[in-house]
Order: C-alpha cells, then structure tokens, then sequence
C-alpha cells in the first residue's frame, strides 16, 4: 500500500503544507511546523457509490423544545445559555491553573443527583481527583470518575447501553487516537480525538464537555481547530494574583454569547458571584484622582467596575502607554480625541490604565469613563465619586449614545450611586424623561469637551474655559 503523503502542520494555526519551513507562512509563527502523517481517512473514489436522497423540509414545522441540564450552577447554567443541552459539544478553554478542572467536577458533582455524569480525567490520577473532590465537598456525589486517554477505549466504553448524560473530558490535549502517528496534543490528535468524541455524543444524545488548555498565544491548542467544531465554546479567564474567575460564552448555538458567569476562587472551590458589581467595587476609594466607575455591561448583565488611570511625566523619548483589561489601540483613540479636539495634551506624559480587579472590558461604551478617568488624572481632582459613566466618544470628540441605558442606570441606582455622566438621549427618546432613572440624576452630555468642563480642567490647559464646573466635583 502507497504510504500516505507527509503533511506539515503549523501546531499553532492548523494551517498545512507539503513541506516543512521555519516559519509558518499563514501566521508568521516560528519552529510551530510539524509533520504529521495524513488521516487515514482517504474519501473512497466519490464518483462509484451511489448516495442516499437528502431530504428537504420547510422553516416552519414542529420542533420539540430544547430540553437543558441544569446543574443548578446558575453562574454555569446562565452562561450554557439556559442550562446544557443533550447531544451538545461544550469547549471550556483556560490557561493551565485556572480553575477548569475544578469548575466543571463541581458541575457535574452537582447535576450527577439527577443524571449520570462520567468525569474523564487524562491528566491526573484517580487520587489526585478524589482529594480535590474531598476538598470541594463531593465526596457523596454519583460522579463515575475515569483515568483514561485512548479515545477507542473511551468510545468502546461510552458506546453502551446505559451512556451517562454528562461526560466531561479532562483535558482533550492529552487524549490520543492510535491509528495517527502524531503525538497527543498536536493539531491531528486533537482534532481527531474531539470528532470522535463529538460524533458519539451527538449519536447517543449525552452532553460532552471538553477541557482546552489554551497556549501562550491565547488561542485553544489545535487551536481555532476546535472551536468550529463544537457548539458551544466558554473561556475561564481570570488574574493570576486576583481570588475571582470570569466565565465567558464566545460561542453558543444554544443560547447568546457575551454571558458571563462570575466566580471567586476560594479555598473550597469555585463559589458563585451573584452580585459581582459589588465585589469588583470593594476595594473602591471615592475621592482619588483618576478614577472613575464605569457601568458596562457583559451578555445581559450590567456590571460596574472602576477604571484607573495615572499620568506621569515621562522620562522617555516616546512615553509608555500601558493598559491592563482594556483595548491599547482605543485608548490611543481617546488620548487622541482628548489631544486634537479638547487641547489636552499628555504626549509628554506616561499612562497607565487598569481595569481594577482583572475584568476584561471590550465594549467602546466604556471610552467615556476612561475619558474621565485620565482627566481627573491629569487635572489631579477626583471624579464626582457618586456618579456612574458611560458613553461612546467619536473621532470629532462627540459622545454617541449606547444601549442598555436603563439596566445601566438601576444597576448603578441599587449600589447607591446618585449620579450618571451619560451621552444625550437618542431622539427618538427625546419625549420621554429621566423618570426611568428613578433615584439617579442625570447629566448628558454631548462633545468631549463639556467631560473636560465637568471635571475641571487641567493645569496645561489653554487658559479661558478652565475650570468653569469645579464647585460640582467635590
Ligand atoms: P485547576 O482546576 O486544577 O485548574 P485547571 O484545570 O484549569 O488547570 O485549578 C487549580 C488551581 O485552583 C490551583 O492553583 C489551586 C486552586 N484551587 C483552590 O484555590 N481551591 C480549591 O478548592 C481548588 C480545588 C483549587
Ligand atoms: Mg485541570
């Protein structure tokens, strides 16, 4: 028999070729080619068999309601979109260390009351599993527990009579299909392994849940491989040196994506946020220049965090710009904005924005806060420590409305804030008032430059208009 051509495999974007480079071509990486043999799975000749007749139906007809799996997580169920679904495929990604593995024994340790749950482990031992059970109290929980890394053995096994309802695989890096020749965790393994795996969950209508280590570059190894072919994809993220743990849906075909659940790391597991505005705020002094709180929202949650800035003249030929939690390229924006249509400048100054407590925010309605974070910065005046602030800034500095105004507003109101900073109203609101806002007064404004008024402006500034609303900010 001809031996099947070698392939060569970048291990970081999954792109392949017939030779090997030092470089990958499709994502510039270095030394991440490897070769790898093709799968066995040759089409046979598609011109000889004759196929089957695909059926066709219309939009329209019955179709049974998607039955979910809760397992009383809310934190997990909100994110898997309502609970799980059978015969779905769930991807959880994280950096080695963050809490997946104990995340989702704790899941599953909960739901096994009501349905069978096998927990695969090909990472650690039987024991190392049972004392991290021990510790998250689960001990009494049915969970069927598993060391195993053949994926044969694992069909075999899960292939019948009884299939369990859940079966979380620990991690899929580490699981290998022996008729390829490649190591575990390279592209073909993963891929192989997770088909595998995926279509025998779909053909016998179990929940399979995935564990994805995710590589330096931040992409789940098999990289993109894996995520096109599961339906759901959830990233556990979170600070190292920070308690708290964010979950977050990037696919869902079952439910909305942007959900997050909010977790905090203790020393009996992971135990659920319900009120995570008020647990990144803990730490929250009122009265310091250069901060300010931002009410954001994450999926249909709103949630307050503040944002810290710190300007400092610089040293440097080009001053250092770092930013933690937040987009480097739109504070570029908003430095910009602030320089050509307010006068303000900071390009002889350093700066420093973080998103306390290790939340990543991608929404641009956070530029207003983080406009005003860096002027009571620079003017050295705390931001009026009662207010909440959001808004969209524009290239020619004019404030543009965002959505979710209301939630935003009865968040804020219910952790006590009297105030918002907020873009005017969209005209087709124009008639209705702040009524909506309940106990919380608010201040529109329109252009960048009337943020600068507000909060007083900074010594450097083209004398003229300074200062004109100081009293209002102590
Ligand atoms: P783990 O779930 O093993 O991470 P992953 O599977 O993503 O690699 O989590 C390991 C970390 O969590 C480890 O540093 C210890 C910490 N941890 C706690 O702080 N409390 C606990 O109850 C448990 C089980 C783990
Ligand atoms: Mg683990």
């Amino acid at each position: 028999m001809a031996r099947a051509p070698a392939r060569f495999v970048c291990q970081s974007c999954g792109a392949s070729s017939g030779k090997w480079s030092g470089q990958c071509d499709a994502c510039g990486q270095w030394n991440t080619i490897t070769e790898e043999q093709a799968a066995a799975a040759v089409p046979r000749g598609l011109g000889g068999g004759k196929g089957r007749k695909v059926e066709f139906v219309g939009l329209t007809g019955p179709s049974a309601e998607m039955p979910r799996m809760v397992s009383g997580m809310m934190e997990f169920d909100r994110v898997c979109g309502g609970g799980m679904v059978p015969g779905s495929a769930i991807l959880v990604g994280g950096d080695p260390g963050i809490g997946k593995s104990t995340l989702l024994l704790q899941a599953v340790g909960r739901l096994a009351m009501g349905t069978g749950c096998a927990y695969i482990s090909g990472e650690e031992s039987i024991d190392q599993v049972r004392m991290r059970a021990r510790r998250l109290g689960l001990v009494e929980s049915a969970v069927r527990l598993a060391s195993a890394t053949s994926v044969r053995d694992l069909v075999t096994t899960l292939d019948g009579r009884t299939p369990p309802g859940v079966v979380v695989i620990d991690s899929i890096q580490t699981m290998y299909v022996d008729n390829l020749d490649s190591a575990p965790g390279t592209v073909a393994q993963v891929r192989t392994s997770a088909q595998e795996l995926i279509r025998l969950a779909k053909r016998r209508g179990f929940c399979l849940l995935l564990v994805g280590h995710v590589t330096k570059e931040g992409t789940i190894a098999g990289p993109r491989v894996l995520e096109h072919m599961v339906d759901t994809v959830l990233y556990f993220e979170g600070e190292r040196g920070h308690q708290f743990r964010i979950l977050r849906a990037i696919k869902n075909r079952f439910g909305p994506t942007d959900e997050i659940g909010v977790f905090e790391m203790t020393d009996r597991g992971l135990s659920e946020v319900a009120n995570p505005s008020a647990l990144f705020l803990t730490q929250r002094q009122g009265d310091v220049s250069g901060a300010a709180v931002f009410a954001g929202m994450e999926g249909s949650r709103p949630l307050l965090v503040e944002i810290q800035a710190l300007v400092a003249p610089s040293a440097l030929a080009t001053p250092r710009r770092a930013v933690v939690g937040w987009d480097s390229g739109r504070l570029a924006m908003v430095i910009a904005v602030l320089e050509a249509r307010c006068g303000v400048t900071l390009s002889g100054n350093d700066v420093y924005l973080n998103v306390a407590g290790g939340l990543r925010i991608a929404e641009p309605a956070a530029d207003l806060a983080v406009a005003t974070a860096l002027l009571s910065a620079v003017a050295d005046r705390p931001a009026p420590p009662k207010a909440v602030i959001f808004g969209e800034i524009g290239l020619s500095g004019e404030i543009r409305p965002v959505g979710q105004t209301d939630l935003r507003l009865k968040e804020a109101a219910k952790l006590g804030f009297g105030e918002a900073i907020l873009p005017p109203r969209p005209r087709s609101q124009s008639g209705r008032d702040a009524g909506a806002s309940g106990p919380i007064s608010l201040t529109h404004i329109a252009h960048l430059r009337d943020l600068v008024e507000l909060i007083g402006a900074p010594p450097s500034f083209p004398s003229g208009r300074t200062n004109a609303r100081e009293a209002g900010f102590r």
